[in-house]
């Protein structure tokens, strides 16, 4: 979950480094570190603890000697403490070796028992200072970076990403992967790695995919890929369709603020192109009709936000295809013998598309027999490209840690998704089909209008609840998801205990927690239709009102019912209650948001975590 940049062209280097890196410190800000070869064919190296900033001012107070060769790396600390020792680059070969890490290099302990017997020092606790020991024991025997690597990739276990250059070679960065990703910008005259494209879309949005276990040269003129035996290997291009702006934060207070504003857009651009004359036909699908006619089940696998996402989901592709749907954690269907065979669809969701428990999940579920389709928001990654088939959230690049506007693209992706696969098997009827289209196509407005006209009431809310200590989260049906995701999102912005249920739950256990003054959210569904479970919910909000809870519904417009019950009502437009978790997770993003500002935390950047979480 690290960031890692490289660099070769006519360009000063530093400045590409630092700026790629302030583009990349959302997968890890607990230390940085650049090195460059400079104009004398001399290594210069700094690496700080703590954010980007530090290195910066480090950096501009006592510069290094400018290079156009460089690397540069954003850590997230799994081996060793967030140190200035421990921040990468690491050095070997006499200092004249820098190599840049993502992953764990799992027989680390033994590769490095190894090198003590050997008489070599160590000057860190990273598993990363072993990889470049060994790199630089290689390169001394050869003076050739790349077969020096080629020797080395073989003998770790693990996930890894590894740059690396040499005094000896001004105008080359060597990188190796390994169930970590990286990919090529393509320059003119120049070329740059890095871990996602955001490292260099600012100076190119030409890109190559980098496969698994391949290695890759790049000089100023050129870019060589090849597999970990030496063999050539095809690489495959694509341009990124996102410029630099749209990962800026562009005047807003933080990148959170500015992505859970653009919750219409990532809905809006997630549906564009896949709905023709009021059907959904996505086109990413195409040629799969037969197999997705045959289906007996879908299992859909994601980690925390995405999970949810895919919680929702199932509502949907269970109403509308009438395939039995499972949801599972990636982490927790990968390490049991689940059943699974040549009918089964395992669709995975992932923002970042790398995903480690996410995609060892893909994975294992095709060595198993299935077929996997990823809905992912980030062109390129390996998830995608691990999977059968592939549906993009546009979303746009996500860089506040927490998710959120790729939160409401995925469910709108899972619900593009139902209304197809729905179509193909001729499982839906194409009324109700042509209803949920015009659903989901007003959906855009319909957040647009939350946002407009409550979330200045949710920040006041939240700034007078800046001390609570405590918040639950109550949903039924498709708002249970939401609850979930409403809890997770203030225990990871906030850092406050908050807890989601299903408010059927609540008498099973759960109650006992209310006491007096305690602040219980309670996502209401529509009180229109049947009303049924609307009157459940509303008989659950007078349970805990009864017990002191201090409530605040999330209730449709117009719904007076709940009005008596709640000490706070927040509105969302009319909506068929599939569509419901579109509008009602909205005012719980901006409330988790509003909390975590209130108490003056970073909502870009919680502790402890990482937008790309790249580790098992
Ligand atoms: C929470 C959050 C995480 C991610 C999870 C999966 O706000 O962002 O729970 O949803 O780590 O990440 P992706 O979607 O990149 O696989």
């Amino acid at each position: 979950m690290c960031g890692i940049i490289g660099y070769v062209g006519p360009r000063p280097s530093q400045d590409i480094l630092l700026a790629g890196l302030s583009r990349l410190e959302y997968r890890g800000y607990d230390s940085a570190g650049i090195a460059v070869i400079d104009g004398d064919g001399g290594l210069g190296m700094r690496k700080r603890a703590g954010k980007l900033a530090v290195l910066r001012d480090d950096l501009a107070s006592t510069p290094l000697a400018d290079g156009t060769t460089g690397i540069g790396h954003t850590r997230w600390a799994t081996h060793g403490g967030p140190t200035d020792a421990n921040a990468h680059p690491h050095l070997a070969d006499d200092d004249k070796l820098a190599v840049i890490h993502n992953g764990i290099i799992e027989n680390f302990a033994e590769l490095k028992s190894e090198l003590v017997g050997e008489g070599v020092t160590f000057r860190s606790e990273t598993d990363t200072e072993v990889a470049a020991a060994m790199i630089g024991r290689e390169y001394a025997r050869t003076g050739d970076l790349v077969s020096a690597f080629r020797a080395v990739v073989s003998r770790l276990e693990g996930a890894y990403t590894l740059l690396a250059m040499h005094e000896d070679h001004p105008g080359l960065v060597v990188g190796a992967r390994r169930n970590s990703p990286l990919v090529i910008g393509l320059g003119e005259g120049e070329n740059f790695l890095g871990s996602d494209v955001a490292a260099f879309v600012e100076h190119t949005r030409k890109a190559l995919a980098i496969g698994q276990d391949e290695i890759v040269a790049i000089t100023p003129g050129g870019v060589e890929v090849t597999d970990f035996s030496g063999a050539p290997v095809e690489v495959e291009a694509f341009e990124v369709t996102w410029d630099a702006s749209a990962a800026e934060k562009g005047g807003w207070s933080s990148f959170m603020a500015k992505e859970v504003s653009e919750e219409p857009e990532a809905v809006a651009n997630t549906i564009r192109g896949r709905i023709h004359e009021g059907r959904v036909e996505i086109p990413e699908l195409d040629g799969m009709d037969e197999f997705l006619a045959d289906i007996d089940r879908i299992l859909v696998i994601a980690c925390g936000t995405a999970a949810y996402a895919g919680m929702v989901g199932k509502y949907a592709l269970e109403t509308w295809t009438r395939v039995p749907v499972d949801v599972e954690l990636a982490h927790e269907f990968r390490y049991r013998d689940p059943v699974l065979s040549p009918r089964t669809l395992v669709v995975s969701i992932s923002q970042s598309g790398e995903t480690m428990d996410t995609l060892m999940a893909v994975k294992y579920a095709r060595s198993r027999g299935a077929k996997t389709l990823s809905i992912c928001n980030t062109q390129g990654a390996t998830i995608p490209r691990e999977s059968d088939a592939i549906v993009y959230t546009h979303a746009g690049p996500e860089v506040a840690v927490a998710s959120t506007k790729a939160f409401v693209a995925q469910i709108t992706a899972l619900y593009l998704l139902a209304l197809h696969v729905g179509r193909v098997r001729g499982a839906i009827d194409p009324v109700v089909a042509v209803e949920a289209v015009t659903e989901l196509e007003a959906v855009p407005g319909k957040i647009a209008r939350v946002l407009e006209t409550e979330q200045a009431r949710i920040e006041q809310l939240a700034h007078w609840m800046a001390d609570t200590r405590s918040v639950l989260f109550l949903g039924r049906n498709v708002g249970y998801p939401i609850a979930l995701e409403g809890a997770l999102k203030l225990k990871e912005l906030a850092y406050i205990h908050a807890e989601g249920f299903a408010a059927g739950e609540l008498k099973h256990g759960p109650i006992a927690l209310i006491e007096p003054g305690q602040p219980v959210f309670v996502v209401v569904p529509s009180p229109r239709g049947s009303g049924e479970m609307h009157k459940k919910v509303v008989s659950n909000i007078e349970e805990i009102r009864a017990r002191g809870a201090r409530v605040i519904a999330i209730a449709e417009e117009g719904d007076v019912a709940v009005l008596p019950a709640a000490d706070e009502v927040l509105r969302i437009p009319l909506a068929a209650p599939m569509f419901e978790p579109l509008l009602a997770v909205v005012p719980l993003h901006i409330f988790a948001m509003g909390l975590a500002e209130a108490k003056g935390l970073d909502v870009d950047q919680p502790r402890n975590l990482a937008k790309s979480v790249t580790v098992e």
